[in-house]
Order: structure tokens, then sequence, then C-alpha cells
């Protein structure tokens, strides 16, 4: 398990730049299997999902080489199986998006269920319904779902409008764009990776109109081309770091961000009596004294994102008075309840609800992260705990977020690791 120690107390301050996305990578590197020929992905973040990823689409057959330092040539002319390994998509809930685009090219997919996770059970029945509204048999043996079309037929589906799922838009989007006649995705999801990779897929030669908005719809063509595409900011990353400056009581200017992106989040932050500047591709957050009590109901984009509830909870236990998060998206988001609570944070949670009354400071202590987003709440709650903080399970954080310990330390946070793992994306070898 790799562990990090912070010493609290130091407020951040300066500039720092975020990666691109993490999840609009994963989507981008899932979508380039459609395309029979050569895509390159610019702006990839350093991190172990997108390493994951790129083994998945080895593993099925697609050449990969970085040819610059987060740039990625992928060759998926050639797929050699429809059957995506187990030991990998177990690693990653996002590996299921390969369903759609090995479905539409190949005419079969044999990708493992991804069983469930610890944010909640995360179910992919819209992902099946929309495959079979689009005329694929799905069937499921021993864990392995099947899914089989000779030829995809356009269909008219209707995601649930409480969710407007990522992946369920994805997936669907992915496998109509080779499909016959017009697909039409009511409630998709809005989210900017979704947008992104829609983009990515238009620029292939896919036509998709409806993008971002409330219905989205897909002409199918006989095939894609190949296009070079950059991945986007990752405004999760963009949310850690200025929720990192609230938290502190600092003063960080966040660089290279899509501010759209972000409105809700910021709103949240201005709650809490954060002083917010924005300019083009920056934000800089000013915090002094103790926050104020906020609340938030967590919702998809353009709501305000699940991802960035627990880090959020952070900055609401330093505040004054008493605090609601409301969860919608993920029912076991709570996980990271227990570990903040040995800091001293006062939590108490009703049904999807947590109640937060601010304390004046945490105090540090020895945690375990069980998740990402619960990793980078913990390591950001001892940032401004007193004392020291050891923050168990980083491996998670590392998952999603690139030198996420380095950017906090260039910001003046005292925080040490037990270890740095040396395979990282720029020593991906080809293959
Ligand atoms: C994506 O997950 C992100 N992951 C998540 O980020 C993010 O939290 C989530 O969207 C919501 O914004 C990736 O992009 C790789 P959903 P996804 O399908 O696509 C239910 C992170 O920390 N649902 O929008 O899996 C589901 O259970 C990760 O970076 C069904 O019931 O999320 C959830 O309650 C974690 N059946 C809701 O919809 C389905 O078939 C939204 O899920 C699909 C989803």
């Amino acid at each position: 398990m790799e562990t990090i120690q912070i010493v609290g107390g130091t407020p951040l301050r300066g500039d720092v730049r975020v990666s691109g996305t993490k999840n609009g990578s994963l989507a981008l590197l899932a979508a380039s299997l459609l395309v029979p020929g050569e895509s390159v992905i610019e702006n990839l973040p350093d991190v172990s999902d997108v390493g994951t990823m790129i083994q998945i689409l080895r593993s099925l057959g697609a050449k990969c080489d970085m040819v610059g330092p987060r740039t990625l040539r992928v060759n998926a002319a050639r797929l050699s199986t429809c059957e995506a390994p187990e030991d990998l998509v177990r690693k990653m809930r996002a590996s299921f998006h390969v369903a759609g685009p090995l479905l539409a090219r190949l005419g079969e997919a044999r990708v493992p269920r991804p069983g469930g996770c610890v944010i909640g059970s995360r179910p992919i029945n819209y992902h099946l319904q929309g495959f079979g509204a689009l005329g694929a048999e799905v069937s499921e043996e021993h864990g392995l779902v099947v899914m089989r079309a000779s030829r995809l037929r356009g269909g008219r589906m209707f995601l649930h409008p409480r969710f407007r799922s990522v992946g369920a838009t994805l997936n669907i989007m992915m496998a109509a764009t080779l499909a016959e006649g017009t697909t039409v995705i009511e409630n998709a999801s809005r989210d900017p990776d979704v947008v992104d990779c829609a983009r990515f897929l238009v620029a292939c030669g896919a036509k998709i109109s409806g993008i971002g908005g409330a219905a989205m719809k897909i002409t199918g063509v006989p095939r894609l081309h190949g296009a070079r595409f950059a991945a986007s900011p990752d405004r999760m990353e963009a949310g850690t770091l200025l929720l990192a400056g609230a938290i502190t009581q600092g003063d960080v200017t966040v660089r290279g961000v899509r501010v759209a992106d972000l409105l809700l989040t910021l709103d949240a932050l201005r709650s809490a009596a954060s002083k917010i500047q924005t300019g083009r591709g920056w934000i800089r957050i000013q915090s002094e004294g103790r926050p104020k009590h906020f609340d938030v109901i967590t919702a998809p984009f353009p709501g305000f994102p699940t991802d960035l509830h627990p880090l959020t909870v952070v900055l609401m236990s330093l505040a004054q008075g008493r605090s609601v998060m409301e969860e919608t998206i993920f029912e076991a988001r709570f996980n990271y309840v227990d570990e903040l609570s040995r800091m001293g944070a006062q939590i108490q949670l009703k049904g999807n609800t947590a109640i937060v009354t601010g304390v004046p400071r945490l105090s540090g202590a020895s945690v375990i992260a069980v998740d990402l987003r619960a990793g980078a709440a913990l390591g950001l709650a001892g940032l401004a705990a007193e004392g020291e903080t050891t923050v168990g399970g980083w491996e998670h954080v590392r998952r999603g977020y690139e030198d996420l310990d380095l950017k906090l330390r260039s910001l003046g946070a005292q925080l040490t690791e037990s270890e740095r793992p040396t395979a990282r994306l720029r020593n991906v070898q080809s293959g």
C-alpha cells in the first residue's frame, strides 16, 4: 500500500496547472477502437487508469505507441479479439466503455461485468438496454456479458432523467456511429467528457448532432477515419486544487482550466466565502478565516459533481455552523466518513445526506483511502489538520490524479511519500 505523510497547517499559495481529463481520456481511448486506422490522442494525464486502458486496447489487438510525453498513437486497423481480459476489466469500471466499439466494429463484444465498487453497486442495465434497442442480443454467462449483432440498427432510447448516465451515453453513442440508420438518445449525458468524445467521433467522420443537449442524434456511417484530438483539462483536478486552496485558507491560481465546466463548484466555494476570480483559462481562489456553512446537492452535469463531494465535505467540516451534503448519484459515496471522523470531523449521516457540523480544526491521524476521491479528500483534510496525517491507499489517488502530491508540494504543502512508482505513462513501451 502506498502512503503519504502530511504535516498540516500551511496555507497553500501559488500557481498550478491542471493535467488532461482522466475520465475524458478513457472515453477517447475506447472510441479510438471504432477507427480502422490511426488516431492520435494528445494531453493524456499520466495516471494509472489511462495505463490500464492502454493495456486493454493492446489486449484487443490495437497498436499503441507513445509519440510524445502525453501523446498516444492508436492503430486499431486490425482488432484480434472481441473479448476484453477479466483481470484488466476488474481494475476499472470504465473498461466497459470498450463494449460499444467492439460490438459496432466486430459484431460481437465479450466483456466481463465490471462488478460492484466501493462507491455503489454501479449496474450496467442502461448500457445493455441501449445495445438491445440497437438490435443486439445480450446474454450473460459466468460473469461475462456477451453482446452480438450482425448489423446494428438505429433506435430511440430514453435514459433515466435523474442520472443521465455518462457511461451509457458513451457506449450507446459509440455503437450507434456505425449502426444502420439514426439513433436518438433522450436524456443523454451533457458531461464535458461525453461532449469531447462526441467531438472526437465527429472529427473521425461520425454524424452526431445535439451534442451537449438533452437529446443526441447519431446517424450511422459505414466507417470512420482517424483523427488527432486533445483531451480537455481535468475539471475534477481543477476543483480539487481550488478546494485545497479554500481548505487551507490560501491563495491558489489554477491554470489551463475551462471555467464553464466548474460553475456550480465555484458557486459553492463562493457560498463558503472564498473570493473567486476567473479569466481565460484560469481561476484564482483566495480564502481568509474560517469558511461559512453552505449546502450542496450533487447532480449530473451541469449540476454539482458527485466526484467533488468528499472533498467538499472536508471544507464543510471546517466551516462555521452546519452544512448539508446531499448525494443523489452514488449511494456509497460516504465511504470516507469514518476516516474523516477519525480526524475530528463531525458528520451525521441520514440516508443519502450528510449533516456536517464544522469544527475550528481537524487533527492529524492515520487514515486509509478506499477510493480515488475519498483518498484525495483525506489528503486535503491532512493539509488543514493539526500535526501529522498519514494517508494509506494513495495508489487509489494515483489512478486519477497526475502528481497530486507534487502539485500540492509546489503550492507549499508539507507532504512526503513512502515510495514513488517508476512505471509511468511516459515509460510505456511501443506495442
Ligand atoms: C462516470 O461514471 C465517471 N467515471 C465517474 O467518475 C462519475 O462519478 C460518474 O460518471 C458520474 O458523473 C468515468 O467516466 C470513468 P453514470 P459512470 O453511468 O459512467 C446509475 C471518478 O471518481 N446507473 O453516469 O459509471 C449509476 O449506478 C469516477 O472519476 C445505472 O443505474 O456513471 C449511478 O447511480 C467515479 N445503470 C448513476 O446511474 C446503468 O446502466 C450515474 O452513473 C448506468 C448507471
